[in-house]
């Protein structure tokens, strides 16, 4: 039987990620040490995060090393357990992704129950990606009762979180861009959107002015670049931009222009604040409690696209960078 396979970093990308920059390989046999767990990963998040890891610029967090194996959220079965308090047959969530087997620490895993919601859920409505959208919208942006709402990157796994969770706190109006069509009528006909537009359409600023006549107090930024100078444009007086990614920058060259509207904040009293998840952890209870009502009474639903296989995972991480995916998108292996 051949060993579980790894996918590796094997060369930085400049600019889009081919897939020449990884290699998949069999991983070695390891050993369990006390209080080690061995998983069978059942599937593991791609996540635009993941691009800026790639490279070798100082970031937020550690660059991938060359020639190992890359890392990511991930949920799978305890196969092996030296461990107390994991038995075999747990599932786990944990941070050993882009492999079909980890070998870890049990400390540095959390038991998910599999009975209540899918193994992809914990990865996604219930994960990392929900709270990006609660944090964000409630602590950064300080969302409030009737405020109008416009969120970039809508259809995707973040943003659609974003657009039904601002409904659900009270929200008077969400407006949501995404690249196509078919994500705009997903919007609108699946997620309670009030309006959307395709960014490929035009002009985002004209797009947005047209959604959203009497502007915009909060703007959920997911893309950056000209949907943020539209956002700023729209801004009503003490409107509040969280800035959450900029995915139309990542595989930039160089350095993209900022918005030229900057001194629109001043007549506005504007305010723009990025944010990193891993910052707002302690709020994961109270999303927890909050998502599982939202979840039960239908406002907050969750589309995955799912690619399958280890060998098809780097598919899968191009693919949410061009925008292959409706909600999350995961790799079953
Ligand atoms: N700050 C944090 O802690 C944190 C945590 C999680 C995620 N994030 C950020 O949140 C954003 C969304 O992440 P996600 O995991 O939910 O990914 P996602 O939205 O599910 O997938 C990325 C989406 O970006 C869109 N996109 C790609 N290129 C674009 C462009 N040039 N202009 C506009 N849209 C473009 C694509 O959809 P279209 O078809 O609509 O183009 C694609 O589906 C990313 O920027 C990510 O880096 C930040």
């Amino acid at each position: 039987m051949s060993n579980p396979r790894e996918v590796q970093l094997v060369s930085r990308p400049v600019g889009w990620p081919t897939p020449e920059n990884f290699a998949l390989v069999e991983s070695a046999p390891t050993e369990l040490a006390q209080g080690q767990i061995r998983v069978r990963n059942e599937v593991m998040s791609v996540d635009p995060y993941m691009r800026g890891r790639m490279s070798d610029a100082k970031s937020y967090a550690e660059p991938y090393a060359l020639g190992e194996a890359m890392h990511g959220g991930a949920v799978g079965e305890v196969v092996e357990s030296r461990a107390d308090g994991v038995a075999v047959g747990d599932h786990v969530l944990h941070g050993l992704g882009w492999r079909e087997e980890a070998v870890l620490d049990a400390t540095s895993a959390r038991v998910v129950d599999t009975s209540v919601a899918p193994a992809s859920a914990y990865l996604g409505v219930l994960g990392m990606t929900g709270l990006t959208a609660y944090a964000g919208l409630t602590r950064v942006a300080g969302l409030k009762e009737g405020d109008v709402v416009f969120v970039s990157g809508a259809a995707g796994a973040v943003g659609s979180a974003v657009g039904q969770i601002a409904k659900a706190l009270g929200a008077s109006r969400v407006i949501g861009s995404a690249g196509s069509q078919e994500k705009v009528d997903h919007l609108l006909d699946d997620l309670g959107f009030d309006a959307a537009f395709s960014y490929k359409d035009g002009r985002v600023s004209d797009l947005l002015r047209e959604a959203a006549p009497d502007g915009l107090d909060v703007y959920f930024d997911n893309v950056g670049g000209d949907h943020l100078e539209a956002a700023i444009g729209s801004l009503r007086l003490g409107g509040r931009i969280a800035i959450c990614g900029a995915i139309s920058v990542y595989n930039n060259t160089e350095a993209a222009p900022g918005p030229r509207n900057l001194a629109r904040l001043i007549q506005t009293r504007g305010t723009i604040q990025g944010f990193l998840v891993g910052d707002h952890y302690d709020l994961a209870g109270e999303y927890a409690h909050k998502a599982a009502g939202w979840i039960a009474d239908g406002s907050l639903t969750s589309r995955e696209t799912f690619v399958d296989g280890i060998d098809h995972a780097v598919d899968g991480f191009l693919g949410v960078l061009r925008g292959d995916n409706v909600g999350k998108m995961l790799v079953r292996l």
